[in-house]
């Protein structure tokens, strides 16, 4: 029978319990990880959120009643244990840090029994995902889910006192929101009062932190839940954390500096690292020419060269063709690859062919200074030199290339990059590269849509040396926009809002609103404008994706204590799921009959 806590009360956390106790007695509390019974003693070890400690009842200490009672615990009974700290009688522990000692029991009271678990508790497990998300309450107790978020929690807490004592104003703002335009779908909620309208959960607080500037509140931060309904990847949830800010009276230099300063007090206080600042700054064309990416991983080098000067017109059509047609062609050199069988230069082939390039063309240069080559037969020494001399290639180096449209060439040769490093493990796990990204380009073109659209969002403000594109070629427009990326991942962004009406509307009809239109959507935005509005900055980190790059992991599920899979779903609560009729006949919905059976 579960007893209860009747007056016990705990002392220490398990792993709180050092040599400094040695001789004082303890209360603790907790889960029975591991019990071994060797007849005459009974070994238990008790784990919490702060570790183990190794347990021992000895019919002695705790008397025969108690000694029977220590004979049932099994795995994950929850106890409490009063007991005397000794150094340790048997042999030392060096994996724990209480292996030095141990608790001999006089009371114990089982406050929980417990089921065998469906998979054991321990750390680094390689069960299943889908069985620990089903009883994530489970997998929670291990040390490392705890460790992560325990993380994530004084991350937060690290941060808010951060911002408070460089004056931010915490303020909530509503999760029953009006639909914004930030790019993904939204996650609606019906309305009963007003059957066939609908709420939207925010995909960011952006507009009302606007408006919280217009109403003056000068600096602004939220730790903020925000709702996308999109494809989850490895770095994204359907719901997810903001840590949000805004800044009244600025430009980008102060935004980037708070920003900064907040990474390295988290970097400091956390890991204890001193990162260097301010980072380096790189406009978006730089890194899409030297990286292939808008967030580009600078732990390693291997960066594009452009070479299409170089092949324009050489004899191989791949090269010069793409080139005759306004592509580009790009190479990456892998240095001392050049024996790199052909098995995996074909499988490097084939991740390309992911991405949608026709193919990756190389060339190695052997030690007795040969060409190996997939192309080599379609071009003269002197071209192949030429090529050879640009990429900087010595003996021993394999280079890659890919000939396509810019957009295709590069964003292709970006993932390759990456790729290449993953497999050659040129990857040093513990740095940490930050970057801000600066200078997005305002506009990116839609296939689908068959028009411009926002790339970062509709309230983003433009340099004010590009604004007279606004009206002759939108391609050529860059924003006041910055990324902050960490080892290859966007970990934040923001921008320069726009504060002056005319040019707001104007950004509106650039993305194609009618003016109706907008003034349906945002009406209160435009009309908030027309009563005073600072220039206005901000910046959003996924606090996630941070946390889970300041721990080194490499999924968002593990930094996350409820997380959604693949398809959304939450395989614990088994939602979404069906819901009364009643409920539905109250919101005015009728779900269509095809999608019912
Ligand atoms: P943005 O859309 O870039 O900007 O979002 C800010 C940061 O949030 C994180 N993030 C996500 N994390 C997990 N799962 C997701 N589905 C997901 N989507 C985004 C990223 C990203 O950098 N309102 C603007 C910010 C601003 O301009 O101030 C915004 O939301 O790390
Ligand atoms: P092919 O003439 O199609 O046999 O191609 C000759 C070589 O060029 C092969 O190694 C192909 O993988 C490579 N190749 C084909 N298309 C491209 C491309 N768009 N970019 C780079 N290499 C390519």
């Amino acid at each position: 029978m579960a007893e209860s806590m009747q007056g016990l009360k705990r002392t220490h956390r398990c792993a709180e319990v050092s040599e400094a106790n040695i001789g004082s007695n303890v209360t603790l509390m907790g889960w029975t990880a591991k019990r071994r019974n060797l007849g005459s003693l009974i070994f238990v070890d008790l784990r919490d959120r702060s570790g183990i400690i190794q347990i021992v009842f000895d019919e002695n200490d705790i008397g025969t009643e108690g000694f029977a009672k220590a004979g049932t615990i099994r795995n994950e009974f929850v106890l409490a244990v009063c007991g005397r700290v000794e150094k340790r009688g048997g042999a030392v522990n060096e994996k724990l840090a209480t292996g030095t000692i141990e608790v001999r029991a006089t009371t114990l009271r089982i406050l929980s029994e417990a089921a065998t678990p469906p998979f054991p508790i321990e750390e680094d497990l390689s069960t299943r995902e889908e069985l620990r998300l089903k009883y994530r309450f489970l997998d929670l107790r291990r040390p490392d889910l705890q460790r992560n978020l325990m993380v994530k929690s004084r991350v937060a807490t690290l941060s808010r006192n951060f911002m408070a004592e460089q004056g931010f104003l915490e303020i909530e703002t509503p999760m029953l929101a009006k639909s914004t335009p930030e790019g993904a779908r939204d996650y609606l909620v019906p309305s009963r009062i007003y059957p066939g309208s609908f709420f939207a959960l925010p995909q960011s607080p952006q507009l009302f932190k606007q408006l919280l500037m217009v109403s003056g509140y000068d600096r602004y931060f939220q730790i903020a839940r925000c709702f996308r309904d999109e494809d989850l990847r490895a770095d994204r949830q359907p719901e997810f954390t903001q840590m949000d800010m805004e800044l009244s009276f600025v430009d980008i230099d102060e935004v980037l500096e708070v920003n900064e300063k907040l990474l390295k007090h988290l970097w400091k206080e956390i890991l204890n690292i001193d990162i260097e600042t301010p980072f380096r700054r790189m406009t978006w064309e730089e890194a899409m020419n030297r990286f292939g990416s808008d967030k580009p991983d600078l732990r390693f080098g291997m960066e594009l060269t452009d070479v299409s000067s170089v092949v324009a017109d050489c004899g191989f059509g791949v090269f010069s063709g793409a080139v005759a047609s306004g592509g580009t062609v790009r190479g990456i050199n892998v240095k001392g690859q050049a024996g790199m069988p052909r098995k995996k230069i074909d499988s490097l082939t084939e991740f390309v062919k992911g991405y949608g390039l026709k193919g990756l063309a190389y060339l190695s240069v052997q030690e007795d200074g040969s060409y190996k080559s997939s192309f080599a037969k379609f071009m003269t020494n002197e071209e192949l030199d030429a090529l050879a001399e640009k990429m900087q290639a010595e003996k021993g180096d394999l280079l890659l290339f890919a000939a396509d449209q810019k957009k295709l060439a590069l964003e292709t040769m970006g993932a390759l990059r990456c790729e290449l490093a993953r497999r050659l493990e040129l990857i040093d796990k513990n740095r940490f590269e930050f970057l801000w990204v600066v200078e997005f380009p305002q506009f990116e073109w839609s296939e689908e849509e068959q028009r411009y659209t926002a790339m970062h969002h509709p309230f983003t403000m433009p340099m004010e040396e590009d604004l007279p594109y606004l009206d002759t070629d939108l391609s050529k427009v860059r924003a006041k926009a910055y990324d902050i990326v960490l080892n290859g991942c966007e970990i934040g962004g923001g921008s320069v809002r726009i504060h002056q009406n005319d040019i707001q509307e104007k950004m509106f009809e650039c993305l194609g609103f009618t003016k109706e239109q907008a003034q349906e959507q945002f009406s209160f935005l435009l009309e908030a404008f027309k009563y005073g509005v600072p220039p206005h900055a901000g910046l959003a980190y996924g606090l996630d994706r941070l946390v889970m790059l300041m721990l080194g992991l490499d999924s968002i599920r593990d930094v996350i204590a409820f997380p959604k899979v693949k398809d959304s779903s939450c395989l614990m609560t088994q939602a979404p799921s069906r819901v009364d009729p009643k409920q539905l006949e109250e919101l005015g919905i009728c779900i269509r009959e095809e999608e019912e059976q």
